[in-house]
């Protein structure tokens, strides 16, 4: 077989399995099994796979077709300038996070040496992207999942980016004084998580996806700590940004505000913490 036959070979079979990207897919995991950047991919079409390389691939493309996500698969992810490493201990970073960072980034422009905690960190995506694209920026991140954090702390290394990372369940409350929290909890309910597509339901940590009180645990924990004028940064389930500003106001923060993702949805929110109330 050769590699443009291969490619054809493995879409046919993903698209099969209902994978919803299977030409891309197919491409990247030819790639992986080849060792070969997706454009080299083209220019080498009609070279002959060895046996070895088909059996690899073909491993490949069965875990797809089981629809175990890409990104596991490849091993590492892209996220903002980062390349994270990624298994089935954390959840797959995405791209509506990258719009999370954005805007703390936007809220610690000005500041020379902020602290940051990252509450969830999972393959430490948040901490990372702020401590890297914000030099200056000190960088706490808590997880209550151990095996999430030494992905993590992996990361961190073959990054070379300096972040404080701890074991610790927010629902026993934080510590410490930070200009800026940030947060993507976990928010998809338990009916909720049945219906999605199989890579989140079957694939990535219950721990990272199910749960129902963590927003408001985190908003409520985030008091004892930010600084006046600090900043709460969320992410939020598609359609509950008005149910969770609530929440929000509640507590008392002021300057509650709803951000976009890039397809206009709105899944980011913030508040900034007055301690003179
Ligand atoms: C939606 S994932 C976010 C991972 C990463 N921050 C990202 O955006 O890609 C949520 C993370 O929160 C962690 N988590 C769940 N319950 C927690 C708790 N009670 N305290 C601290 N972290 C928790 C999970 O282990 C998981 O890593």
């Amino acid at each position: 077989m050769t590699v443009g036959q291969a490619v054809g070979e493995a879409e046919r079979r993903l698209a099969a399995a209902a994978v919803p990207s299977p030409r891309v897919d197919a491409e990247l995991l030819v790639g992986k099994a080849l060792d070969s950047s997706r454009t080299a991919l083209y220019t080498n079409s009609a070279r002959e796979l060895s046996a070895a390389e088909s059996a690899v691939l073909d491993r490949l493309v069965a875990r797809r077709a089981a629809r175990e996500p890409l990104a596991y698969i490849l091993g590492e992810w892209g996220f903002r300038r980062l390349t994270l490493k990624v298994d089935r201990r954390v959840l797959v970073p995405r791209p509506e996070t990258e719009v999370v960072v954005e805007r703390c980034l936007e809220l610690l422009r000005g500041l020379e040496q902020p602290a940051v905690l990252d509450v969830g960190t999972g393959s430490g995506a948040i901490a990372l992207a702020i401590a890297d694209e914000h030099p200056g920026a000190r960088v706490t991140a808590i997880d209550v999942a151990a095996d999430a954090l030494e992905v993590a702390r992996e990361n961190a290394r073959v990054s070379g980016i300096d972040v404080d990372f701890a074991e610790h369940d927010v629902r026993d409350g934080l510590e410490g004084a930070y200009d800026l929290v940030v947060s993507n909890p976990p928010y998809v309910t338990a009916e909720e998580i049945e219906t999605l597509e199989p890579e989140v339901r079957d694939w990535e940590p219950r721990i990272a996806t199910v749960g129902e009180e963590h927003t408001a645990a985190i908003a409520a924990a985030a008091t004892a700590v930010l600084v006046h004028g600090g900043h709460l940064v969320l992410e939020v389930a598609d359609g509950r940004a008005g149910e969770v500003s609530n929440v929000l106001a509640r507590l008392g923060y002021e300057d509650i505000r709803t951000g976009e993702d890039l397809t206009g949805r709105e899944r980011v929110l913030e508040g900034r913490w007055s301690s003179r109330r």
